[in-house]
């Protein structure tokens, strides 16, 4: 048992010193990247695993048709980046091999379909690592249903919390498992800075901050503080404090649900909360997710690589309206404002009002081939 002890500890001074140093390099970080600024922007898609190569696939082609004179004139190029696979990765034992994860340095932006994320063992999400890697601290997830005024947008702090060191936690065989989580004053900060800024500039009046400060004390009475801190220099926006539980009856609450607007949260409870939110926009499946930093910026559908519709032989039925709004997003972030709201319009269109083709994922609906030829006839006619 001593000996355990002493290497948990040892662990422990190891993790700390490792923290502090993050904490410390984000304090002297100044690198941005400013979109205008790129004679060429170099998006890479990676297709993943699971339903991830079939819907990745159409957003290939739909960024072909919306972007082609940009990639005709060489102002925008799209990479496709191989070997982002759970077999690859298992075979290399890294969550990103370091040859996928520098031809990803060498992109600008980039698109990325679902990943297999193991249970347990020790090789770490390749979604986790990715927004480590490229230090993606702001996972911002839109959910939006007119008919019921809800429109919603999630500010999830994407590196730090439960997830830094969730592959690094110690455990002393038959007895405990120890994890760790951090919140550290410049993690939160940025994170806080990004869901402020956004609502100055989109007209929204309220922030809602949920923790569960009332028991992680430490970490998430940081969070609370420092978001608090950072909303001073907001003084138009009104802001409220909600505990994750109490968060998550709110939004099937209709009576309160639709007062929500900019949703301010650390990893974990971001991670949960955006999947009840998707739900009640129809599915994880009608879900995109954007991976913002300071540098690099990493777009997502939020659902994972659906094994079981492979397993099922209907993956060609998968639903790549995820990937779509993650595309869109992309788009948006870059610049392409116009083209981004071309998209949106046709999802609104092919998803909400005219709905000639519909993917149920099962082969009763249409295919994901299907579903993109519809969204970009449609973007043709507008
Ligand atoms: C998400 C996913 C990931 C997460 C998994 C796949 C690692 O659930 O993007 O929400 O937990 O962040
Ligand atoms: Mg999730």
């Amino acid at each position: 048992m001593e000996n355990y002890i002493d290497s948990a500890v040892a662990q422990f001074k190891t993790l700390l010193t490792e923290q502090i140093a993050r904490q410390q390099k984000m304090e002297n970080d100044t690198a941005y990247t400013d979109y205008k600024k790129l004679d060429k922007i170099v998006i890479g898609i990676c297709g993943g695993d699971g339903i991830g190569p079939i819907i990745s696939r159409e957003s290939d082609r739909l960024l072909q048709f919306i972007l082609k004179d940009e990639i005709a004139s060489g102002k925008v190029e799209l990479k496709t980046i191989e070997g982002l696979t759970i077999e690859n990765r298992i075979a290399q034992n890294k969550a990103i091999p370091d040859d996928v994860l520098a031809e990803i340095k060498s992109c600008n932006v980039i698109l990325k379909a679902p990943t297999t994320t193991l249970k347990g063992g020790s090789l770490e999400s390749a979604n986790v690592a990715m927004r480590r890697e490229l230090d993606l601290y702001a996972n911002v997830r839109p959910v939006c249903v007119p008919e019921e005024n809800i429109d919603w947008i999630f500010f999830r702090e994407n590196t730090e919390g439960e997830y830094v060191l969730g592959s690094r936690g110690v455990e002393i065989p038959d007895t405990l498992a120890f994890d760790f989580k951090v919140t550290t004053n410049a993690g939160t900060k940025r994170i806080a800075k990004a869901a402020f800024e956004y609502a100055r500039n989109n007209g929204k009046t309220k922030v809602a901050i949920v923790t569960k400060a009332n028991i992680m004390k430490k970490t998430d009475g940081k969070f609370s503080q420092i978001c608090h801190e950072v909303a001073k220099d907001y003084p138009e926006i009104e802001i409220d404090e909600w505990y994750i539980d109490i968060m998550t009856a709110n939004l099937i609450n209709p009576a309160i649900r639709s007062q929500f607007q900019v949703v301010l949260l650390p990893n974990l409870y971001g991670d949960i909360i955006t999947d009840e939110a998707a739900q009640i926009q129809g599915g994880v499946g009608t879900a995109g997710s954007a991976n913002i930093g300071d540098v690099y910026a990493m777009f997502e559908p939020i659902h994972g690589s659906a094994p079981r519709m492979i397993e099922a032989g209907i993956g060609e039925y998968a639903n790549p309206t995820s990937i779509f709004k993650a595309t869109e997003m992309l788009l948006r972030h870059i610049g392409f404002n116009d083209k981004a709201d071309k998209l949106n319009e046709a999802l609104n269109i092919c998803t909400e009002t005219e709905k000639r083709v519909v993917v149920t994922g099962d082969t009763d609906g249409a295919t994901c081939k299907e579903f993109g030829d519809y969204i970009m006839e449609t973007i043709e006619k507008l």
